[in-house]
């Protein structure tokens, strides 16, 4: 044992250098982007199955849907984006607190959520919905077209985030907000399939945010199994 005394203490420190610089690493340099296959499957989705999966009890974001709403500062009469709004769980909530007065642009890389979208707002008789179908690098929104921009369970779907934030900044008014709700990625805690899933965790996601003319100004306590932030989007770049 005495002769491997010495082995055992370089193993602790090989280990004490090692780990700490590659869990840090893991999430100092994410990828610049989510990789394209992530966004495949809402090519030419069945949207009714989407439903189930997103719309559904247990999935945080759904369970707490009406509280999220709420914390979004959104009021009536404003004009706000749901971008990535997938089946539109949250752009008819939202078309429902804006009221005729506001507005709400479902923006979407997928066409046939688009198109849901607005069959379903029609529906529903909630006139004050637009469906955008947008592209990996722009929202397709008009400049100063909105108060708000709302990001749940999207950010880590966008290929080109840089792209994507400086369209939103575009797309923003003066002193406008955006609101980001993802997965919490934390090592040990989340899950294997968050942790392979999902690019950036909320430190990065933030740096990469801010760097494009946003500041934070809210890191909500809401939700467990994601963040939600709130930025401002500020005047200087
Ligand atoms: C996991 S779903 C979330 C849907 C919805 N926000 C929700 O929480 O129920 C991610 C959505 O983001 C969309 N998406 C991916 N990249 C996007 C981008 N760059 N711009 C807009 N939408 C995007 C996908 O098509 C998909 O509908």
């Amino acid at each position: 044992m005495n002769r491997l005394r010495p082995f055992v203490g370089l193993w602790l420190i090989l280990v004490g250098l090692v780990v700490p610089a590659w869990v840090a690493a893991e999430d100092a340099v994410p990828p610049a982007g989510a990789p394209p296959a992530i966004n495949r499957q809402y090519e030419n989705p069945d949207y009714e199955q989407w439903v189930q999966a997103f719309e559904r009890p247990g999935r945080e974001v759904y369970d707490r849907r009406r509280e999220i709403v709420a914390a979004s500062g959104v009021k009536p009469g404003m004009a706000l984006a749901d971008i990535g709004a997938g089946t539109g769980l949250f752009t008819r909530l939202f078309a429902r607190e804006v009221g005729p007065q506001g507005k709400v642009y479902a923006v979407d890389i997928s066409q046939v959520f688009i198109d849901n979208i607005r069959r379903t707002s029609r529906e529903q008789g909630l006139a004050n919905v637009e469906g955008v179908v947008s592209t990996q690098t722009a929202t397709r929104l008009a400049p100063g077209a909105i108060d708000l921009a709302f990001v749940c369970d999207a950010y880590h779907h966008f290929e080109n985030p840089q792209a994507m934030l400086r369209s939103l900044h575009r797309a923003l008014r003066s002193g406008g907000a955006l609101v980001v709700i993802d997965f919490q990625r934390i090592h040990g805690h989340s899950s294997a399939w968050v942790m392979g899933h999902v690019r950036a965790g909320k430190e990065p996601a933030i740096r990469e945010i801010e760097a494009e003319g946003f500041k934070l100004v809210d890191d909500s306590p809401l939700l467990r199994e994601n963040f939600f932030l709130r930025f401002q989007r500020s005047e200087r770049r």
